[in-house]
């Protein structure tokens, strides 16, 4: 569960201050799809890096799974974020040289698991998103809706509790975001899965949507 209270965020530079989260409370019970909507330049990435344990908050509380993360050091922060959270974004950064498979067995590694598992694992997330005959290939042999569903099949493959997805179909079509739509929410079931977008069709498959304006949830 996500709880945040008075949550506000404040960037310093050299000529002003930006006042960008000005007072956030919101729940957000496990297992849920929510949506953010919002202007570009409204915060949506600086609450969606709060929330994924990239960034701290100026002032305000924010509880995650009953842990008080505003009182946590970086250190503890950095490591609670890769037991719990995966992030998607619009760019899907899968590494060019890697195979599809390769690309979301990476994390598997990073996060130490066994090798004899994390075959079995990849190949498992790559059913759940519908690419098991696409494992094979590079980026560059894939679509865009394909690499962002490989994108997602390796934010999932490590289990996250918390999804955090940032405009993940800001650089597709229509027919192409249909279908990482309907992976997100059909792979993405059983996660908390925080989801930022321009475009306000999409909101017919969140549980909750919610609208950042003037600093304020809506
Ligand atoms: N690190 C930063 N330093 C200063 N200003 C920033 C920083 N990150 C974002 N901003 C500013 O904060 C505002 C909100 O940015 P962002 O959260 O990326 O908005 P959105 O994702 O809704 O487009 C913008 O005006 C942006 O320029
Ligand atoms: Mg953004």
């Amino acid at each position: 569960m996500i709880r945040l209270f008075d949550l506000r965020k404040t960037y310093k530079t050299r000529h002003e201050t930006l006042e960008v989260l000005k007072g956030i409370t919101l729940t957000v019970p496990d297992r849920k799809f929510v949506m953010l909507l919002g202007e570009s330049g409204s915060g949506k990435s600086t609450l969606a890096n709060i929330l994924g344990l990239l960034d701290t908050p100026t002032s305000g509380e924010y509880w995650l799974d009953e842990v008080p993360i505003h009182t946590l050091t970086s250190k503890a922060r950095t490591d609670l974020r890769r037991e719990k959270v995966s992030f998607v974004f619009q760019s899907f950064n899968l590494i060019p040289t890697m195979t599809a498979r390769e690309n979301i067995e990476l994390p598997l590694g990073y996060r130490g698991v066994p090798k004899e598992e994390r075959g079995e694992r990849v190949e498992a997330v790559l059913r759940e998103v519908g690419l098991s005959a696409r494992a094979a290939h590079v980026p560059s042999e894939l679509s865009g809706g394909e690499q962002q569903r490989i994108a997602i099949a390796r934010a999932l493959v490590v289990e996250p509790s918390l999804l955090i997805a940032d405009e993940p179909t800001g650089n597709l079509d229509k027919s192409t975001t249909k279908a990482v739509m309907e992976t997100l929410t059909e792979a993405g079931r059983g996660k908390t899965v925080f989801m930022i977008t321009h475009n306000e069709e999409l909101t017919a498959y969140a549980d909750e949507v919610y609208a950042l304006r003037a600093g304020l949830l809506a």
